[in-house]
């Protein structure tokens, strides 16, 4: 019998030592290591002792490997296909974060229960075959090639897989799931980590794709420590915020693609909705006459929408004027609003500043600066940007409008969506074949060419 031992390993970036250490030497955290108990296999010794025996992979040069012509899965959810890069690779093990309540189970089971064709297995270790059933029938499909188990020892859990033969297995979730000759306790790093890799292998092994589930701790990473992310193909993150109906899937490490898309769900009674036209749920809010708000083209992956932000500017009430954002980061707000103070007289000591970002989102988009800075100008000013006017133009500090990527995309996108004028960066012209399009196009060289377009 091997004798078990205690490493300290750090939940950052899951490094480990035979003693505790207050900060990691790898990744240089404070505080991040914990005690782990683990038994070491009898037989693990790895040395060249064993190099007589017949090994069972071998060395090929890239030409010798044979990549075919490799069928992705079709998911029958095309959001969460684009977001893959075009379905599911065959044996790709792929990572699914989210908040707890976000609704990972229900996209997942969802997306299950649509598909056929595929055998699949469902297994569950936080809640019982019959919540599951429950939760399948608020969903309203019904599958007979969806098989549902509720299992956390990995070991019987294989054991299932061997008797069922699945063409897809679903994990949900990686923190509920054991070793059972591992001492730790299911979720610590040691259990997470030694399950991921073993299913990693079953995955790579039989060509199966698996979908696993995992948590996101407090400080925003899914627990366990980044080492899962590294064992993984594919890490996809499920978030939005829980008082909005919102849901973004998005791609943060893709081996099989690229990770710039994003996929966008509606919570509703009977599970998620795909939403395939963002711009239309982004801007029902009839906004007529509101000071503070502008409308951006913004591209996400290579999907554009329209989008509005908000602003609110009022009198600062206390010596440090407040500055807030939502959805947009507030370093860059800063730099904006003193590009306002030098451009347009915004006097920035004396306002307080809120921006949001409607529905909740996170665009990334530099684009979106323009849209920024005019909503900010219009609730200063109190007064209001036309309704049918849009934007894209990213603002460097001197105020001058830089270009942005993909700008017919977003002009089409503005025309199709019923506005009638867009301000594009002047360099974006270049190339650009006016007659396709019935929308007035407003070049601009500056934020102030911006301003009098929009205020006079
Ligand atoms: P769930 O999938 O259990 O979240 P996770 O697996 O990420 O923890 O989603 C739970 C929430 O979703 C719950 O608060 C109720 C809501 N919900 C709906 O609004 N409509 C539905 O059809 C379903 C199934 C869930
Ligand atoms: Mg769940």
């Amino acid at each position: 019998m091997a004798k078990s031992k205690t490493v300290y390993v750090c939940t950052h970036c899951g490094n480990d030592s035979p003693k505790w250490l207050g900060k990691c030497p790898v990744c240089n955290e404070w505080n991040t290591y914990v005690e782990q108990v683990v038994t070491p296999k009898s037989n693990s010794g790895t040395s060249l002792q064993h190099s007589h025996e017949s090994p069972k992979s071998r060395p090929l040069s890239l030409n010798e490997i044979n990549t075919g012509n490799e069928i992705r899965m079709n998911l029958a959810d095309e959001e969460f296909n684009r977001v893959l890069g075009g379905g599911l690779v065959p044996g790709s093990l792929v990572l699914i974060g989210g908040e707890p309540g976000i609704g990972k189970s229900t996209l997942v089971l969802q997306t299950v229960l649509r598909l056929t064709n595929y055998k699949t297995l469902y297994v569950s270790g936080e809640e019982s075959a019959r919540q599951l059933k429950l939760r399948a029938e608020r969903i309203g499909y019904d599958n007979p090639d969806c098989l549902i188990v509720c299992e956390t020892s990995l070991d019987q859990i294989f054991t299932h897989i061997k008797n069922v033969h699945p063409d897809l297995v679903i994990i949900d979730s990686i923190q509920t799931i054991y070793i059972e000759n591992i001492e730790s306790s299911p979720g610590s790093i040691t259990q997470v980590r030694e399950c991921a890799a073993s299913i990693l292998k079953f995955a790579k092994e039989t060509g199966t794709p698996v979908l696993l589930i995992g948590h996101i701790n407090k400080e925003g990473s899914i627990a366990g420590p980044k080492v899962l992310e590294h064992i993984v193909d594919t890490v996809l993150q499920f978030d939005g915020d829980q008082h909005y109906m919102y849901r973004i899937l998005r791609n943060i490490k893709n081996r099989f693609g690229s990770t710039s898309e994003l996929g966008i769900y509606e919570m509703k009674q009977n599970g998620l909705r795909e939403v395939s036209n963002p711009s239309e749920l982004l801007l029902t809010q009839n906004h007529e006459g509101l000071s503070g708000v502008a409308i951006a083209a913004a591209v996400e992956g290579i999907r554009p929408f329209l989008i509005e932000t908000q602003s609110l500017v009022s009198t600062a009430a206390y010596g440090t004027p407040q500055r807030s954002a939502t959805g947009f980061d507030i370093r860059r707000m800063n730099m904006l609003l003193a590009v306002l103070e030098k451009r347009a007289g915004f006097k920035l000591i004396q306002k307080d500043v809120f921006l949001n970002i409607a529905g909740g989102l996170k665009v990334n988009d530099p684009a979106i600066d323009l849209s920024v800075i005019s909503a900010v100008l219009s609730s200063s000013l109190d007064v209001a940007v036309e309704r049918e006017i849009c934007m894209a133009g990213e603002v460097g500090l001197s105020g001058e409008i830089r270009p942005v990527n993909r700008i017919e995309q977003r002009i089409l996108e503005a025309e199709k969506l019923g506005f009638h004028t867009i301000i594009i960066p002047h360099n974006n012209l270049k190339g650009f074949d006016y007659q396709k399009t019935q929308i007035r196009i407003v070049p601009v060289k500056k934020v102030e060419e911006a301003f009098r377009e929009l205020f006079g």
